[in-house]
């Protein structure tokens, strides 16, 4: 495995690998890899000859009052893991090799639609930093695939929105939630809960199974179901932040008309902030 850090050293690798006819798949993360990220990379495994990932903490996307400098930073650990997986290249650029001018003045991308409510309302700002990021890293990858996972279901569905609005030549490929044995999904956030919290946390995903069979039994009383759902967390001891039945694509609110859903969830455990979601289809 190559492990790369400066812009150039990239650009000449991917371009000699473009020389040879060879594909690339590519799976951005900001680090502290566990399975999730790690299944990620094996379904890019066998998309392209070429996988490259990048772990990069990327500020533009965190809030103020956020956890960008606690956020978990296990290098060596990651590489180890990238490493036994057979990973090409992974590429760690510096703050300031991403943002040489720093964050005021640099360009952004915006996703208007599927980028607002749900956590772009709740994180404001935090979606542009996304899809800015995953833009430049597009651009000096240049895969033909790229990885992201149903986890961060909204950042999935503005990452698809972005390149076919922009005309992006990356087919991006939707990885299903691992989970612990809990149901709770796997995220580097979890390493801030205790065991006792983390008992806590699993509700999280049983009320989302609930609201699904409810759904699939054909009840399409959403707001009730919301309701429900949203008092269920709060008699576990979560703080729901939002708990809504939306459109599979567009994420718009549900409506009785549709057939394919996704419920999307927010809530607080103490100070972490946890998200999770479900697929419904009739
Ligand atoms: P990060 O949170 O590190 O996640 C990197 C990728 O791993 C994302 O596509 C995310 O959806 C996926 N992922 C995380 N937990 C997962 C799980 N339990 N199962 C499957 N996939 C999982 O998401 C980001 O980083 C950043 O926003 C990024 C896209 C890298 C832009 O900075």
């Amino acid at each position: 495995m190559q492990s790369i850090t400066e812009i150039k050293s990239l650009r000449s690798q991917i371009k000699a690998w473009r020389q040879q006819g060879k594909s690339i798949a590519f799976v951005p993360t900001m680090g502290n890899l566990h399975q999730g990220h790690f299944s990620l990379v094996e379904k890019a495994k066998t998309l392209a000859d070429k996988v490259v990932v990048s772990i990069f903490v990327n500020p533009m996307q965190f809030g103020q009052n956020e956890d960008l400098d606690n956020y978990p930073r296990t290098l060596s650990q990651d590489k180890q893991g990238l490493a036994e997986l057979e990973t090409d290249i992974v590429f760690t650029p510096s703050v300031d090799t991403i943002y040489p001018n720093g964050l005021d003045t640099q360009s952004f991308v915006d996703v208007p639609g599927v980028s607002e409510g749900y956590c772009g309302g709740s994180r404001a700002g935090h979606f542009r930093g996304v899809a800015t990021v995953v833009t430049k890293l597009f651009n000096l990858v240049q895969p033909d695939f790229a990885c992201f996972g149903e986890k961060d279901y909204q950042q999935l569905q503005v990452i698809k929105t972005m390149v076919h609005d922009l005309s992006m030549p990356i087919e991006i490929i939707g990885v299903p939630t691992q989970r612990e044995v809990s149901g709770l999904a796997m995220s580097s956030r979890n390493g801030y809960l205790s065991e006792q919290q983390k008992d806590v946390a699993k509700v999280l995903y049983k009320v989302l199974n609930d609201a699904a069979n409810e759904l699939k039994s054909g009840e399409r009383n959403f707001s009730q179901i919301e309701l429900d759902a949203k008092s269920q967390l709060e008699n576990a001891g979560l703080k729901p932040d939002y708990f809504s039945i939306a459109h599979r694509n567009t994420l718009k609110p549900a409506i009785t008309e549709d057939d394919e859903f996704v419920i999307l969830a927010a809530a607080f455990l103490g100070s972490v902030r946890l998200i999770d979601n479900i697929q419904v289809t009739q």
